[in-house]
């Protein structure tokens, strides 16, 4: 089995998380609604992510919603000292399985006291405030008021540390003037760079930078010269693309969510890859199509 140690660790202020994590998202029925398939298979995914050394987990309560939470506090609780659990707040889902922007004080507040609930614990350890912009593309716009609220819940003891999702670079500056910022946890992948020189502002300050859709989210990622790379080093192109990311910057964690032990397995392999200088520079013509 691939020892994820080998690509290190990342430090969020009083917790350092290997670079190598898992998203939940996956867990939950189709649509991110509703129950799991196979909630047996759900836990094992669970299981088998922290037995092997993951010790970051991202989720949120709007998943399912309330159903990746139960799943996590259904197969890790009590929780392993060392894992940090990374939640969001910012988003309400309707009956109809939407998601609406939930950015009030109070509904803040709901929604972390929903995760406290949710994942059986007494203090949340990374809450990422997710901005809704357009979808799954940031927007610019004052956070003052959605994020001072989570300072203020901070301020309480109810979480360790907060972190931006969707975001532009204004808001992470406009953040960090509020209390502070660990993380931020944005679109990006081999295919979709927009946010380029924001990870090397970030990596310059020590703050983490977590791709979402890091293997193309809902649209698996697909190129041809992927493909190549991939069968040059033997590897898949999912492995590929996580190792293109690992080598990026050293700032960068990753959360590839899936829903099978056997792809979670894959997925850590990638710890284990090495791209060469001429393997780079192939994955880096890849069509920048994500350019804003
Ligand atoms: N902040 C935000 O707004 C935001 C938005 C989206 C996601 N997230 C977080 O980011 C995490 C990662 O994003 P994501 O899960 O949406 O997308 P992703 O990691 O880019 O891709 C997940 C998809 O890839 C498949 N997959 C995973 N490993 C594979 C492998 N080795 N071979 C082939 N297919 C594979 C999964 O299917 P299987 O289940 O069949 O493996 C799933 O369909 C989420 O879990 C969530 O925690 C955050």
């Amino acid at each position: 089995m691939t020892d994820i140690a080998t690509v290190g660790a990342f430090r969020l202020e009083d917790s350092a998380v290997n670079r190598m994590g898992y998203g939940a998202m996956q867990l939950a029925g189709p649509g991110v609604f509703g129950p799991p398939k196979d909630r047996g298979a759900a836990l094992a995914v669970l299981r088998a992510a922290v037995a092997s050394g993951i010790n970051h987990i991202d989720t949120s309560d709007f998943y399912g919603p309330h159903v990746t939470n139960a799943l996590i506090r259904e197969a890790l609780h009590p929780y392993p000292g060392d894992l940090v659990i990374v939640t969001k707040v910012g988003a309400v889902r309707g009956e109809d399985a939407s998601w609406k922007p939930a950015m009030a004080p109070a509904d803040l507040v709901r929604a972390v006291h929903d995760n406290l609930r949710n994942l059986g614990l007494d203090v949340l350890d990374v809450v990422n405030l997710r901005l809704m912009g357009r979808v799954h593309e940031p927007g610019e716009g004052s956070i003052e008021e959605p994020f001072t609220a989570l300072a203020e819940l901070r301020r309480q003891g109810l979480i360790r540390h907060l972190g931006v999702s969707n975001t532009t670079s204004a808001q992470v500056a406009q953040a960090r003037g509020i209390p502070e910022v660990v993380c931020v946890q944005n679109h990006y992948n081999l295919v979709h760079r927009a946010d380029d020189a924001l990870i090397d502002e970030l990596a310059d300050i020590g703050i983490a930078y977590v791709p979402f859709f890091p293997l193309g989210g809902f649209t698996p990622l697909q190129s041809s010269i992927l493909s190549d790379v991939a069968t040059q080093i033997g590897a898949t192109p999912m492995q590929t693309a996580l190792a293109w990311l690992l080598h990026r910057a050293r700032n960068i964690l990753l959360i590839p969510g899936t829903s099978s032990v056997g792809h979670l397995r894959e997925n850590l392999a990638a710890a284990g890859l090495s791209l060469s200088d001429e393997a780079l520079a192939r994955l880096n013509t890849i069509d920048n199509r994500g350019a804003r």
